[in-house]
């Protein structure tokens, strides 16, 4: 064994993906203390020096809502050097002004498809942070700024149970609506199944959302994160979210675990001889490195798998 499993491509599937690591803005959000600004960024440059080209790096929300993301202002500009793609979360204008103060060119803001969860993570209806976003995306665009569009809840929600797809898609609409570049489906709490997965991408291809702006972010509280990603690709989606390590979770929604391990999802993407540019060794050298810091193991089979010591 050395490390990478065989190549045995599969048909239907892409012969790129384009991962988008979350780690160290959803993983790092949900830390019980906070990560020293400096292991934040040793672990972005780590991350990018895997082969990672879109690094999602902090959030420039309420400092009180998520302290463990406070240090925004002093992390990016330690991040000049870094040779990815940077985005940052921005719920709204003030949230913006510091982005682009910074420089930052990748902006995400983040809806819900669910009214319990918008007021829970932004104090708002959901209509009322839709109307928050639009002068955000509005004056990212005028800034050349790319933006993504998370929309949370969108296979189930841990207070209203079950979502209907029309409302999914209805915010999901609403926010390319608002000049979206991208839109990431949110499994915040993990509950998705492939079948649901194909279903949802279905319903807003039906409604005109092309596949090639639907990006994947699952969360892998039931162990369905590759198995939903695998149906994700099968549909032709080509971007999706993972977390070095399994790192994660939301504060603001509870039963939330850890994304879907990039480790766990590199040894398949690379198992079908799917390219990813990304170093399985090198990134699992990181997650390691970072559990070191974190004081306790990665949750990631494959880290896991491929650090253990005989
Ligand atoms: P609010 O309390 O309604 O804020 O929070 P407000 O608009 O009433 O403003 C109150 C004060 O906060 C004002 O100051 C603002 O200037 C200040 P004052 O005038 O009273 O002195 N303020 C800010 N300060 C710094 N930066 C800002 C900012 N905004 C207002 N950006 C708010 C509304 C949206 C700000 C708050 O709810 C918030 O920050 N929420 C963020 C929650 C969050 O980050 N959640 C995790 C990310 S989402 C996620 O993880 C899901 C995802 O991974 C996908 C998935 O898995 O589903 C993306
Ligand atoms: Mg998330």
């Amino acid at each position: 064994m050395n490390g990478l499993p065989m190549t045995v491509p599969a048909p239907g599937l892409p012969a790129r993906v384009r991962v988008h690591e979350v780690g160290a803005r959803d993983g790092l959000q949900n830390e019980q203390s906070a990560v020293p600004t400096p292991v934040k960024a040793e672990f972005i440059h780590r991350l990018a020096a895997a082969g990672l080209t879109t690094i999602e790096a902090t959030s420039f929300v309420h400092p009180k809502w998520v302290p463990q993301l406070a240090d925004a202002e002093e992390l990016f500009p330690l991040l000049a050097d870094v040779d990815a793609a940077l985005p940052v979360l921005v719920p709204n204008e003030r949230g913006l002004d510091r982005a682009l103060a910074l420089g930052a060119t990748r902006i995400a803001v983040f809806g819900s498809a669910t009214e319990t969860f918008a007021a829970r993570n932004l104090n708002r209806t959901v209509a009322e942070s839709l109307a928050m976003f639009e002068p955000v995306v509005a004056r990212a665009k005028e800034h050349r700024a790319h933006v993504r569009g998370y929309l949370s809840m969108c296979f189930g929600d841990p207070w209203e149970g079950a979502v209907p797809l029309p409302q999914v898609v209805r915010t999901a609409k609403a926010l390319l609506d608002l000049g979206c570049d991208e839109l990431s489906l949110g499994d915040t709490i993990g509950v998705a199944t492939p079948g649901h997965v194909r279903a949802l991408l279905c319903a807003l291809n039906d409604e005109g959302v092309a596949t090639d702006r639907i990006g994947v972010h699952f969360h892998d509280t039931y162990g369905q994160a590759l198995s939903n990603t695998l149906a994700a690709l099968l549909h032709g989606v080509t971007t999706v979210d993972a977390s070095a390590g399994g790192l994660g979770g939301c504060p603001y929604a509870k039963s939330a675990t850890g994304n879907l391990a990039t480790e766990d999802l590199v040894w398949m993407l690379d198992g079908l001889g799917i390219e990813t540019g990304v170093d399985l060794a090198a990134l699992t050298a990181t997650s390691v490195w970072m559990a070191e810091q974190l004081g306790r193991p990665s949750p990631s089979r494959t880290v896991r798998a491929l650090s253990h010591k005989e």
